[in-house]
């Protein structure tokens, strides 16, 4: 392998001083600030070689059978599953850690209460301590990405630098990288840098482990100077550093000072039987159904309706010169969880998993394939995640619940022609849903920008298994975002209604705006509504009252379709059963708007003087 730059742990302390040179950059970096910034952090974590990834296939097949040697990888059967790998993690290292992960502004209250805060200063010095000699025995790799297409005005870029190879062959098919980041990053162009170790530095002699993390982790971003530092963990958003760190905290806090949104969002293209064709961001808390809603395949029933995938997690939208808000995908790929997608629920899916696919903590089955909980026909053995011997009924889940799947963006089958046009596209309306066993109806229209920006504000959803700690349990998760915002929610909220204020001052057509929730429970605790495919139900209503040409009932929380305003065609969903997930409880809803209350109480002084008018309208409503 072409690794350039090899030195010994004794020449440590004098390669600071040396200067940039010993890096041993390949020719096609000629940023210097980078070049001292890599040198910078070498001297700090010591590495024993550096490598400056250059984004290619030879360079990827490398890495991947050198993870493979190293116990990390396990090929999957050729014929089966063409050019894919089975990672299994340390048990201990499956989710985003949001405990773990902190905010470092200068000032507290520009982090918010809902953030992990650390004085900058202080967390500098703590990270100094554990970075220091963290990747001795180890290769420092360089890993240059655009998120946006390259050279878009709407895209940025970063570099990671990281001790995992996991992370670099992972972040080559979530994001733009490789060498062609550097033709647009020039002699001096701006980067967010990223610094990211697993934390477990190999001292001479020592044995790697297949999956290397640390039991301490942090997950540390500074949104002023717009860095990011993370320590001790190999999974998903804690370490491949452009999604949730850059594209969502970072990106976030660079929206708010310029004006657009960094959003938990899928963007998909829907198409009417007429041809007419309409663009949604939805907003869906981890593991709530976003890459299958960006994929969804419509029924039968509904003959010449289409959905294609821009996006499937992270979406950036500006005002455009005509003031229309646009959205382009920050992201060249999926990491999506493996459980629950299955050839009955989201065969598009699964078709993009065909070949070419990275896939972490799900079974591997007697003939090296991949199975998992929702896939298919159960195997009669396998090897679960944790590589122990799985039976039908032996009573543990085969695959981890955040089991993920990684794979290029460009496999899906139902892409959109213009996913990865730098221009973006335009949005036609929002939709913002919950996990919800109860109270939150089916589909909802707000009636206005400001109460819409009120729905998705108080949006609650069950915890899931994406992130470390309690699950199940019901929490505020305002627009998706309360693990990823990069600043006081409070302050979000406002940039949402003052960005409603402006489009209006410039008299665009706001984006129609809709909250959902699939997951409803019936007195067993199974889901009501069939999901899936049969969300084509909702969103025909949602185009068909965009153009003006459908009707619903006004409620207390936004206006609801009647049983008769949507397509029955081909499904049979009873009028009691649509009754009940539609129905608007006075009592629940009296509850509900306690909480909200409670909720903006925790998120202290000033919310904005607009959310309280809707919530004062909507409790007078109800009284
Ligand atoms: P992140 O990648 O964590 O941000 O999540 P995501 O929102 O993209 O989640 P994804 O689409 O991968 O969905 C995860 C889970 O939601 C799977 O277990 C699915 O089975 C389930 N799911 C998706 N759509 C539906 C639906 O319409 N109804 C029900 N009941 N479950 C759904
Ligand atoms: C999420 O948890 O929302 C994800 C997966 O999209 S991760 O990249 O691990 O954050
Ligand atoms: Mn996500």
């Amino acid at each position: 392998m072409d690794t350039i730059g090899t030195r010994s742990h004794e020449a440590t302390t004098e390669m600071a001083e040396i200067g940039p040179e010993w890096v041993g950059a390949p020719d096609w970096v000629r940023h210097e600030g980078l070049k001292r910034w890599v040198a910078e952090i070498a001297a700090l974590t010591e590495p024993d070689a550096i490598h400056w990834c250059d984004g290619s296939p030879e360079e990827s097949d490398r890495l991947c059978r050198r993870l493979e040697a190293a116990g990390t990888f396990k090929r999957l059967n050729p014929e089966k599953r063409p050019n894919s790998w089975l990672a299994w993690s340390d048990p201990d290292d499956v989710a985003r850690v949001e405990d773990r992960t902190f905010i470092c502004t200068e000032r507290e209250e520009d982090a918010g209460p809902t953030n992990n805060w650390v004085e900058p200063s202080e967390m500098r010095s703590t990270l100094n301590g554990l970075f220091r000699g963290c990747m001795r025995g180890r290769t420092l790799y360089v890993v240059p990405f655009s998120m946006g297409p390259l050279g878009s005005p709407i895209a940025h870029i970063g570099v990671e630098l990281t001790d995992s190879p996991y992370v670099v062959v992972n972040m080559r098919l979530m994001a733009r990288m490789g060498k062609r980041v550097y033709d647009v990053l020039g002699e001096d162009g701006f980067f967010v840098p990223c610094v990211h170790s697993v934390g477990m530095p190999l001292e001479a002699g020592q044995q790697d482990v297949p999956w290397p993390c640390n039991p301490v982790k942090y997950i540390v971003h500074y949104p002023e100077s717009r860095e990011i530092w993370s320590f001790g963990s190999g999974y998903g958003g804690n370490a491949l550093l452009g999604k949730k760190c850059l594209a969502l905290r970072i990106a976030s806090t660079m929206g708010r000072d310029e004006g657009w949104l960094a959003e938990h969002m899928l963007i998909l293209g829907v198409t009417s039987p007429e041809g007419r064709k309409m663009h949604i961001a939805a907003a869906f808390p981890s593991a709530c159904g976003k890459t299958n809603f960006a994929m969804l395949i419509p029924p039968q029933s509904m003959p010449g309706w289409k959905v294609t995938t821009i996006g499937d997690d992270i979406a950036w939208i500006k005002p455009g010169a005509d003031g229309r808000l646009r959205a382009i995908n920050p992201e060249a790929g999926y990491f999506g969880v493996a459980p629950g997608t299955g050839y009955a629920t989201n065969p598009n899916c699964m078709a993009a998993l065909r070949a070419n696919v990275i896939f972490t903590n799900v079974a591997l089955t007697d003939d090296g394939d991949v199975w998992w909980e929702g896939m298919g026909p159960e195997p009669e053995h396998c090897l679960d995640w944790q590589g122990r011997d799985w039976t039908p009924g032996c009573g543990r889940k085969a695959a981890h619940p955040n089991a993920r799947f990684t794979v290029a963006a460009d496999q899906n089958p139902v892409i959109d022609a213009d996913w990865d046009n730098p221009a973006g596209v335009p949005i036609d309306a929002f939709v913002f849903g919950g996990r919800r066993s109860d109270t939150v109806p089916l589909v909802t229209e707000a009636r206005n920008w400001d109460e819409g920006v009120y729905m998705a504000a108080t949006m609650g959803s069950q915890t899931t298994a994406a992130a470390a700690g309690a699950q199940g349990v019901v929490r505020r998760d305002p627009f998706a975002m309360l693990p990823f915002c990069g600043y006081d929610m409070k302050r979000y909220f406002q940039h949402w209604i003052d960005l409603g204020r402006r489009l209006e001052a410039a008299q665009a057509a706001l984006p129609a705006i809709y909250c959902v929730n699939w997951f409803q429970t019936d007195d067993e605790g199974r889901f009501i509504w069939p999901g899936f495919g049969e969300n084509m139900r909702v969103l025909e209503w949602m185009f068909r009252r965009i153009e003006g040409a459908a009707q619903g009932q006004d409620t207390l929380f936004g206006i609801v379709p009647t049983h008769a305003d949507l397509n029955w065609q081909g499904l049979n969903f009873s009028e009691d059963a649509y009754r009940r997930i539609t129905a608007i409880d006075p009592e629940a809803w009296r509850r509900e708007l306690v909480s909200h209350t409670e909720w903006f109480g925790k998120l202290g002084t000033p919310v904005p003087a607009a959310l309280l008018a809707v919530h004062d309208q909507l409790a007078s409503r109800l009284s």
